[in-house]
């Protein structure tokens, strides 16, 4: 499904003012993981800055060990230190990397950012080689803005 026909779909999501924000954050992921077809993981981490550690609060695809990252740790860990986007293009050229599947071939970390603080990130796994455009970037610069707008 194209980005423009998700965009809307995921505003409807994050207006439901019922559910819990990980509900929500769950549904995004689903909604990502469902509909977009080289997405096979999708997950929102978010930091503890005392502990600099991030945490899985909600996800879609099979579940994984790693739900706490130490900062600095893997793809994940490196976009809490480094604030940018982390494009892995392939998982097997990266050393800091930690593997949650031996199925995913590639990785995109996108920063959340809230009142210019960096508080946590989305992750895409893939397990399509090198599948990830400029425009998965944007789209999902455009997600962590809308989801920063309900925490
Ligand atoms: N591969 C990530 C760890 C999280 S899993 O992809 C769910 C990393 O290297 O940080």
């Amino acid at each position: 499904m194209l980005f423009s026909h998700l965009k809307p779909k995921l505003k409807n999501i994050l207006a439901n003012t019922q559910k819990t924000k990980e509900h929500l954050l769950t549904e995004v992921c689903e909604l990502l993981e469902a509909n977009v077809t080289y997405y096979d993981w999708v997950g929102f981490y978010f930091a503890n800055h005392t502990e600099k550690t991030l945490h899985l609060k909600a996800f879609a695809g099979e579940p994984t060990d790693h739900t706490v990252i130490p900062f600095g740790k893997g793809i994940c860990g490196q976009v809490a230190v480094s604030n940018s986007n982390f494009v892995v293009p392939d998982v097997k050229a990266q050393d800091n990397y930690i593997a949650c599947s031996i199925t995913v071939k590639a990785e995109l970390v996108v920063p959340l950012f809230k009142n210019g603080e960096n508080i946590g990130q989305i992750d895409i796994d893939s397990n399509t080689a090198d599948p990830f455009t400029e425009e998965d970037e944007r789209f999902l610069e455009w997600v962590n803005e809308e989801v920063a707008k309900i925490l």
